[in-house]
């Protein structure tokens, strides 16, 4: 539906008003509505990254979910300020990883005599606990961009299947499993997964020594829903199809699929099709649908599955809640702010500027 005219006025008159004090960041699986309004669009590491570059702006409304805004509070200075327009906006695979649950499991893998050569290795879809976690225990930060690049990292050796050393994979452990098996050759034995639910993770202490994977039980339920019969139905549904997924997707559903890739790559990879090609995309539905306008008539851009499916706290975020936190700012009133503690700050820090400087 087209937005409301009276609120998209406000929200220009508001952004107007702040001028360069106010930098909008915007995640690809926004509302048309939003990314109007962002100053950048991304994926999660793009943000990070550009939020980090822009020292001069006063305040950093976050146009994404609860992790994405703590993560840019992180990277800059202690003088910006940055704001989630909902609070409740969250993302419920990063609320599967608590700090509680990790510390336990790392007392299981101490018990295993195996946490001494253990790397933690956390998708960016954590929250800052867990990356602080992340950072005391010497590990990275990785996104679905660079997931491939942060396992090589950890496992310091041009083969990883000869290295000595073992990856806790957190929180999601379909990225965790699709980057091992498919970019860095090992098997599917060569993964566990950790169940915070059980006790000892559900996991003897000889599987954690024989693994090279230990993969935390966590998944995004927007991806989750993709299966290889959206696949087989697709391609039969449209010959000659291009079946294009975020590594979020289950692995059976990846290895269905042509082409595997982080939000940035599925945009770009659509750039560069040819005319007259055709994708189904697995991910989000709001940016697919956009992606969808922008191609047409040229290529034909369809959705995975045949049921819809936005990720409800992406959408959270919305034109009303947009202008109501810029014209409070404008008011100088600073709401819905992000700010993560001083010492959890000080250690994911470390650990989100690993995944920066990884080659
Ligand atoms: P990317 O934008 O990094 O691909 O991440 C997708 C996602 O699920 C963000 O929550
Ligand atoms: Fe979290 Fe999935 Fe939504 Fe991304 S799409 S914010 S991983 S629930």
């Amino acid at each position: 539906a087209p937005s409301d005219p009276g609120l998209v006025e406000r929200a220009r008159a508001a952004k107007e008003k702040l001028g360069e004090r106010v930098f909008v960041l915007g995640h690809h699986y926004q509302r048309d509505e939003v990314i109007e309004f962002a100053d950048v669009t991304g994926d999660s590491f793009k943000l990070a990254r550009d939020a980090a570059a822009r020292p001069g702006a006063e305040y950093i409304v976050f146009c994404g979910v609860h992790f994405m805004a703590e993560s840019a509070d992180i990277l800059t200075s202690a003088r910006q300020k940055v704001v989630l327009p909902d609070l409740a906006a969250g993302c419920s695979m990063a609320d599967m990883a608590t700090a509680e649950q990790v510390a336990e499991c790392w007392d299981v893998l101490t018990e295993a005599g195996v946490a001494d050569v253990t790397v933690p290795v956390s998708y960016m879809n954590s929250s800052a606990d867990i990356k602080a976690f992340t950072g005391r225990h010497g590990g990275t930060i990785c996104t679905s961009s660079n997931a491939r690049r942060a396992l090589e990292w950890a496992f310091g050796e041009d083969d990883p299947r000869q290295s000595r050393r073992k990856v806790l994979f957190l929180p999601d452990q379909h990225l965790g499993r699709n980057t091992a098996v498919r970019e860095l050759g090992m098997s599917l034995e060569d993964c566990v997964v950790y169940n915070p639910h059980k006790p000892d993770g559900g996991l003897t202490a000889q599987q954690l020594r024989d693994a090279k994977m230990i993969l935390w039980r966590g998944h995004c339920s927007v991806h989750g829903r993709f299966s290889p019969d959206s696949v087989r139905d697709v391609r039969e549904r449209i010959p000659d199809v291009n079946v294009l997924v975020h590594p979020e997707c289950k692995h059976e559903v990846v290895s269905a699929a042509d082409q595997v890739g982080s939000t940035e790559h599925i945009i770009k990879a659509l750039e560069a099709a040819p005319s007259g090609s055709k994708w189904a995309v697995g991910t989000e539905l709001n940016l697919v649908r956009r992606l969808a306008a922008r191609h047409a008539p040229d290529k034909e851009v369809v959705f995975l599955d045949r049921t819809v499916c936005f990720c409800s706290t992406m959408n959270r975020i919305d034109l009303p809640h947009l202008v109501w936190a810029l014209e409070s700012l404008a008011d100088g009133k600073v709401v819905n702010r992000i700010e993560v503690d001083a010492e959890t700050e000080k250690f994911a820090k470390l650990a989100l500027e690993q995944m920066l400087a990884l080659p």
